[in-house]
């Protein structure tokens, strides 16, 4: 691994107020090519992205999502498709599609990151309201936007204004001793 990767997971943050600047198709395609690679559990590959760039559109996804605080102009809506599961007789709750979405989203958010552009996941929304906004098809679950644009310089602050961790604080090494 280079220190260019590790650099890029390290400054990584959540932008929460970005510029109505648009983002270029091709950074947008890059970002969805990084996004397949993302591993996926037994290879199923059960996520589908939607691309939604219409202003209209947006509005009316933020009036339904009470944890998009960007008025990004891309979002990436990563969903689970059911007809995948069904496929491979796999269980909505299988907790390998849970995992997947992460993989996605961490990858989509470095790629994001790499190009030089913002990122920020959501997935404080109504779902079912999201559905009929974007007519997804039945099989479809819409499970987190990642939205991206450029970095406003006014930037609101993080969620919580947690203590400073370390790897150290969410690290136990090797077995943990009997009572
Ligand atoms: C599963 C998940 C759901 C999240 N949902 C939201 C959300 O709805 N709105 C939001 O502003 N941030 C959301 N976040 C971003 C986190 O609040 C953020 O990653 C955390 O505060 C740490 O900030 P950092 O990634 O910049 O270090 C979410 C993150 C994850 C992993």
């Amino acid at each position: 691994m280079s220190e260019t990767v590790l650099e890029n997971i390290r400054t990584r943050r959540v932008v929460r107020e970005m510029t109505d600047q648009p983002v270029a198709q091709e950074q947008i395609e890059k970002i969805l090519e990084a996004a397949r690679w993302a591993p996926s559990g037994g290879n199923l590959r059960p996520n589908r992205y939607i691309v939604v760039e219409d202003p209209e559109t947006r509005r009316l996804i933020r009036l339904v999502s009470p944890g998009m605080f960007q008025k990004a102009p891309v979002l990436i809506l990563i969903c689970t498709d059911g007809d995948v599961l069904t496929e491979h007789s796999l269980p909505p709750t299988d907790r390998a599609l849970l995992i997947d979405i992460g993989t996605a989203a961490q990858t989509i958010m470095l790629a994001t990151h790499a190009l030089g552009l913002a990122s920020g996941p959501v997935t404080s929304y109504s779902k079912e309201a999201v559905k009929v906004i974007l007519n997804l098809p039945a099989s479809y679950s819409p499970e987190m936007f990642i939205c991206i644009g450029h970095k406003a310089e006014t930037t609101r602050r993080g969620m919580t204004a947690w203590k400073r961790i370390t790897w150290r604080d969410l690290t136990h090494w090797e077995r943990f001793p009997d009572d």
